[in-house]
This record gives C-alpha cells, sequence and structure tokens, in this order.
C-alpha cells in the first residue's frame, strides 16, 4: 500500500469514530429527548459565560438567555465539568423541592466539597439530617434572638469606624467588615476579627476559590484556598483546644457560640461531631452565612438609595424604636418585632435580588420534567442535579 494511503488511515479511523460518537449521543438525545441547550466548550462547557454574567452582577442573565432562545422553562448546559440542567420557574422549585431524596438529592460542585471535606454539604440521607439538625438548633429564632444585643454592638462599632463623618462608602466591601465580624462572634467568639488580618486574609482566599475548577495546582485559586482552608483548620484547631478546656473549667457557656454548640451537643443517635467534623462545618457555615448576608445588605443599600421614600419610612421606624430606648441600653429581639416596615422592605430586597442564584441537585433516577427527560449518570452521559432558587422568578436547577 502507498505510504500517503497508509498515513490517511487513522485519520479516516479517527473521522469515524467522532462521526459514531456524535451520532450515538444524537441518537440518545433524541430517544431520550433531552432538554434544550448547549453543551458548551469539552470539560469548561458554559462556565466562563456563566462566571462573565455573574461577575457583571447579573448571573440571571445567563439564565434568562437560554430560556428565551430555547423557549423552555427547563434548559441544559455544562457548568464547572459537569452536564446540568437548569429548572427554571416556581414549577421548577415545586418539583425539586417536592422531589427531594426521591428523584434528586442535595449536590455541591467538587470545589465545594473538596474544600469542605466532612461538613454537611458531603453528608446525603439521614447523616445529612442529623447534621443539619445539630446545626438548626442553634441556627434557629429562639437561639438567636439572644445574640440581638451582641449583634446591635458589633453593628455600632461598624458604624461608628466605617460610616460616620465620611463623605462616601463603598457599600459592598464596607459591610463586608460587618458580616465577616458577626460571623466571627456568633461561630467563634472572636470579637476582634479585623484586627486578625492573617485570619482574614486566609477567609478570603478561601471563598475566591470556592467556586470553580478544583484543579489543585500551585498558582489556581482552587490551590489558594485549600491552603487557606488549611490554615483556618489549624487556627479553629487552637481555639477548639482552648475551648474545650474552657468548657470544663465553666470559663466558656456551651451555647456562646456555634463552636460551644457543636463541641457540647451530640447528635439524635448521642454521637459527638469530631474536631474534623466541627472544624469543616464550622468553614461551611462561614461560607454559607457571610457572602449572603454581604450580598443582602448590599442590595438593601443600594434600594434604599434608589427610592428615597421607602428609605425616610425606614428611617422613621428605625428613629422610633431608637427614641423608645434609654440611653446606651441595645437593642433587644422585641424591638426587632416591631420593625415591621423595615422587614418587609429586606423581604422584598431577597425577593428582588436574591442573594443565591441558585442550588444544586443531583439525578438519583431517570425522570420526567416539563416533557424532557432526565437522565442520571449511572444511566447515560448526563446526570447530576442543580437548582437554582429564586423566590421572584422562581428557577431552579438539576444536571442532566
Ligand atoms: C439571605 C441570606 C441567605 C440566603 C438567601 C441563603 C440561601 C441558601 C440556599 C439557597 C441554600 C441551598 C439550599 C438547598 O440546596 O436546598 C443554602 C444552604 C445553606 N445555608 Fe443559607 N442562605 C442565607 C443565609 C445563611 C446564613 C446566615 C447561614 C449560617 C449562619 C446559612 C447556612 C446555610 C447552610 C449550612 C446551608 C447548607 C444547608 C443544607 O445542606 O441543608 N445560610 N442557603
Amino acid at each position: 500500500m502507498e505510504l500517503d494511503k497508509l498515513l490517511a488511515m487513522p485519520a479516516l479511523l479517527a473521522l469515524l469514530l467522532l462521526y459514531l460518537h456524535f451520532m450515538r449521543r444524537k441518537i440518545r438525545n433524541g430517544i431520550q429527548n433531552l432538554p434544550p441547550g448547549s453543551s458548551g466548550w469539552p470539560i469548561v462547557g458554559e462556565t466562563f459565560k456563566f462566571i462573565s454574567a455573574a461577575r457583571e452582577g447579573t448571573p440571571v442573565r445567563f439564565i434568562q438567555e437560554r430560556m428565551e432562545r430555547y423557549d423552555s422553562r427547563v434548559f441544559k448546559t455544562s457548568f464547572l465539568g459537569d452536564p446540568m440542567a437548569v429548572f427554571c420557574g416556581t414549577a421548577g422549585n415545586k418539583f425539586l423541592f417536592s422531589n427531594e431524596n426521591k428523584n434528586v438529592q442535595v449536590w455541591w460542585p467538587s470545589s465545594i466539597k473538596k474544600l469542605l471535606r466532612s461538613s454537611l454539604v458531603n453528608k446525603v440521607g439521614d447523616e445529612a439530617k442529623m447534621t443539619r439538625r445539630l446545626l438548626l438548633t442553634f441556627l434557629n429564632p429562639e437561639i438567636l434572638r439572644n445574640f440581638v444585643p451582641k449583634m446591635d454592638t458589633i453593628a455600632q462599632i461598624h458604624i461608628n469606624t466605617h460610616w460616620q463623618g465620611k463623605e462616601q462608602v463603598v457599600v459592598h466591601s464596607t459591610v463586608q467588615k460587618y458580616t465577616y465580624a458577626l460571623a466571627c462572634s456568633l461561630f467563634l467568639s472572636i470579637e476582634d476579627p479585623l484586627h486578625d488580618s492573617k485570619f482574614s486574609s486566609r477567609f478570603h482566599r478561601f471563598l475566591k476559590g470556592l467556586v470553580g475548577f478544583s484543579i489543585n495546582l500551585p498558582g489556581t485559586r482552587f490551590h489558594q484556598a485549600m491552603k487557606a482552608a488549611n490554615e483556618i483548620r489549624e487556627e479553629i484547631k487552637k481555639i477548639i483546644k482552648q475551648r474545650k478546656v474552657d468548657l470544663e473549667e465553666k470559663r466558656a457557656s456551651p451555647s456562646q457560640d456555634i463552636l460551644s454548640h457543636l463541641l457540647a451537643t451530640p447528635d439524635s443517635n448521642g454521637r459527638f461531631l469530631t474536631e474534623i467534623e466541627i472544624m469543616d462545618n464550622i468553614l461551611l457555615l462561614l461560607f454559607a452565612g457571610h457572602d449572603t448576608s454581604r450580598s443582602t445588605l448590599s442590595s438593601l443599600m443600594r434600594y434604599l438609595a434608589q427610592l428615597p421614600h421607602v428609605y425616610n419610612k425606614v428611617l422613621a421606624e428605625q428613629v422610633e424604636i431608637s427614641r423608645a430606648k434609654g440611653e446606651g441600653e441595645s437593642l433587644q429581639w422585641e424591638d426587632v418585632q416591631k420593625m415591621k416596615y423595615s422587614w418587609n422592605v429586606a423581604s422584598e430586597v431577597l425577593r428582588l435580588s436574591p442573594p443565591v442564584t441558585g442550588a444544586y441537585r443531583e439525578a438519583l433516577r431517570d425522570f420526567s420534567y416539563a416533557d424532557y427527560t432526565i437522565v442520571a449518570l449511572d444511566n447515560l452521559l448526563f446526570t447530576r442535579g442543580s437548582q437554582a432558587l429564586r423566590e421572584s422568578r422562581g428557577f431552579r436547577r438539576v444536571e442532566v
């Protein structure tokens, strides 16, 4: 055989395999009637398109554009190396919530799972229920109402330091200092975190690598985040060591913060979390509680600046509550309950600008939704579930 014909054979074979691969996918997609959409580039999928929309402050744009393009309330995409279906609208929310542990279960991207190791994000079924219950026995209104005076003190210090007398305040970066101080105090009783710049800079490196590709190579954000998470764990470990002594010697109370709560309270099986589980769950809470609160406060400020009539009503309500209090008396739960108008404003802000763009679910089995087939990984090409939660426009996603 001539040399050029010989050389052409592997190329032809590769083309044939490629053709067969695409035909097989096409046939599968056809038979299974997968949702419309594009899986984007190999591996990266549509990750960068989503991230650039999020960086421009319009993560919803990514979803809306595709809903319109495909004229569908469910579409497929690929994000962070995982194929997904995005469930949109209140019907999507309802479907996913009512199918928990039936057709879908909680799922998180691999970067989050690797960084938050033995925390709630890596638990499923009964184990997840028990850990969730354990966290919620502290994070419930009955307990949190006792922290209102502490939150008030932190807010006053924050306002006096960062707002009072300033011509201009850059809200998003400034309120971050408040939510961070609050988280450190409520979770670990660290009362002056701003002075602990090491802890703060580690925390920010950790946050930066949480949602992204989980490539653990020097120089990547994920690698930095892994390093930062380990350094934070070391810090928390030292605090745990001291706290155990303080609890034993009654210098600390079992309800003074989430750390004491987790050290002193067993789950419903009578098992105490290990030190590693405690550290990982505190890291999870720092992540889950910090950016959400920061984003809500920033949006609230933006709406108040844009809507002076709303601002004036909020101000009037706050001034009235403050006038009824004695000099130096801190805010109590009863005062918070009087903030009816302010609470409605906060709820409306959450509805209009929800701080969380979406959440995830994994498909446990093949199922139908909106006349499309959502396919689980074990059975075929596509898997995993993710759900996005928006109170106002209500969408939710599930990876196919
Ligand atoms: C406006 C504020 C907040 C919003 C909008 C918000 C929203 C969400 C959403 C959408 C999820 C995913 C739920 C799911 O997949 O079913 C979630 C999970 C979670 N959030 Fe929040 N969150 C907020 C504040 C907080 C705070 C302050 C904390 C802790 C102090 C917290 C702790 C958690 C935890 C631990 C999880 C995982 C729960 C689980 O797997 O059951 N969140 N949050």
